[in-house]
C-alpha cells in the first residue's frame, strides 16, 4: 500500500462491495460505506468489521439522494471513492428499463459532482464485461467496441462509463478506473461474508450452492447446444477475492493520477456451465444431478477476458483457481445456509 487512504465504499454492503472493503481494511485503509440496503442488509456490516479488525463509518443512504451524499462528503474527509451502488437484475433491468437508468445513471452523476464539489478526485468504478456485448472474438480486450449491450443494465455500465470517462477528460484533477468485472463468484475463505441474493437467484453459483444446500428443488442447466466443447456456456469466473484486490490495485494505481483508464477483471480462462457443476460437487462432496432446460434470453455462448492489461498496468493476477472459488463458495453457503439474519 502506498498510502493509507479513507475510502468511500457505495454499495459496499453488496456482495462485492462488502468483501472489497475487508480487503481494503486488511491492507490498512479505512473505509465508510453508504448503502441504501436494498439488496443487502446491516448485518453484513458487523462481519466486515469483524474480518476487517476495524469500525466501518455506515451511512443508510440512497447515493441517487444528492443531498444526503451531500451531507456524508462534508462530515467525511474522504480519499477516493469505489463506486459498487446500482440495480443489478438484467431480467428486471429489461422490463423496467427507466427504473435502471434513472438509478444507475442518477446515482453515477451525483457522485460526480458530489465529488467535485468536495474536492475528492479518485473514482473507481464497478463496470461489467457486459458492456462488451455479443463479441464475436474471445478473449476480449479493453480496446473492443463497447455499447452495444444487449439489456438495459448493461447500458446503465456503458453509459456509466461514458459519463466517467467525460468528466475525467473535463476535470484534469480527476483520476478514473473503469474495473469491468467478468463473473465474481467464492467467497471471503473465512465463509463468514458471502453472495446472498434476494429470491431466487439469477447467476449460476448462488443457485448452484443453494440447490446443494437443498435450498433448491432443481438445477437447471439453460442450454446445451451452444457453439462450445460441451454445448453449455462458457465465462470467465473470478474469484471475488481477486476481484476486491483489484479494486485496491486500482487505487495505488490512481492515486496521484488524472485521466481515465479502462481494465478487465478476469482470470482468461473459460469454464463451461457443466465444468463448474462438476468443480462444486467436487467441492460439497455431493452428486448435483441436474437436467437440461431451454437457452436463457441474451446468453452467449462464450465470454473470456484477456486480463494482460492489468497485469502490465496494474501488477494484477487472478490467483485462485475455479477450485477454490467452489470451496469457497460451499463453506460461506454451507455455514449460512440461509444467508445473512435479516
Ligand atoms: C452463467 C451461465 C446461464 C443459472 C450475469 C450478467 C452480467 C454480470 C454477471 C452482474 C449462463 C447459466 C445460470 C442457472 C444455468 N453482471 N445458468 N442455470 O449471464 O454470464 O452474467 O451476471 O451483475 O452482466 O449478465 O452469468 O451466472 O447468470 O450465468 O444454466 O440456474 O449459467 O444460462 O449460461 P452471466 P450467470
Amino acid at each position: 500500500m502506498k498510502n493509507k487512504l479513507r475510502v468511500l465504499l457505495t454499495g459496499g454492503c453488496g456482495y462485492i462491495g462488502s468483501h472489497t472493503a475487508v480487503e481494503l481494511m486488511r491492507v490498512g485503509h479505512e473505509v465508510v460505506i453508504a448503502d441504501n440496503l436494498a439488496n443487502s442488509c446491516m448485518s453484513v456490516l458487523p462481519r466486515i468489521e469483524e474480518l476487517g479488525g476495524k469500525k466501518v463509518a455506515f451511512y443508510n443512504i440512497d447515493v441517487c439522494d444528492s443531498e444526503k451524499l451531500d451531507s456524508l462528503f462534508s462530515v467525511e474527509h474522504i480519499d477516493a471513492v469505489i463506486h459498487f451502488a446500482g440495480l443489478k437484475c438484467v431480467p428486471e433491468s429489461v422490463e423496467k428499463p427507466v427504473l435502471y437508468y434513472r438509478n444507475n445513471l442518477t446515482s453515477t452523476m451525483n457522485l460526480l459532482e458530489t465529488m467535485i464539489k468536495h474536492g475528492v478526485n479518485h473514482i473507481v468504478f464497478s463496470s461489467s464485461a457486459t458492456v462488451y456485448g455479443e463479441s464475436d472474438i474471445m478473449p476480449l480486450r479493453e480496446d473492443m467496441p463497447t455499447g452495444n449491450c444487449t439489456n438495459p443494465y448493461g447500458m446503465t455500465k456503458h453509459m456509466s462509463e461514458v459519463i466517467i470517462r467525460d468528466t475525467a477528460k473535463a476535470n484534469k484533477s480527476i483520476g478514473a478506473v473503469l474495473l469491468r468485472y467478468f463473473n465474481p463468484i467464492g467467497a471471503d475463505e473465512s465463509g463468514r461474508i458471502g453472495e446472498d441474493p434476494l429470491g431466487i437467484p439469477n447467476n449460476l453459483l448462488p443457485y448452484v450452492a443453494q440447490f446443494a444446500t437443498g435450498r433448491r428443488e432443481k438445477l437447471f442447466v439453460n442450454g446445451n447446444d451452444y457453439p462450445t466443447e460441451d454445448g453449455t456456456c462458457v465465462r470467465d469466473f473470478i474469484h471475488v477475492t481477486d476481484l476486491a484486490i483489484a479494486h485496491i490495485k486500482a487505487l495505488d494505481f490512481i492515486v496521484g493520477k488524472s485521466g481515465c483508464e479502462v481494465f478487465n477483471v478476469g482470470t482468461g480462462n473459460g469454464y463451461s456451465v457443466l465444468q463448474v457443476i462438476e468443480a462444486f460437487s467436487e467441492a460439497c462432496g455431493k452428486e448435483l444431478k441436474y437436467e437440461f432446460a431451454p437457452r436463457r434470453a441474451g446468453d452467449i455462448p462464450t465470454c473470456y477476458a484477456d486480463p494482460g492489461k492489468a497485469e502490465k498496468l496494474l501488477g494484477w493476477k487472478a490467483e485462485r483457481d475455479i477450485r477454490k472459488m467452489c470451496e469457497d463458495t460451499w463453506r460461506w453457503q454451507s455455514n449460512n445456509p440461509m444467508g445473512y439474519e435479516k
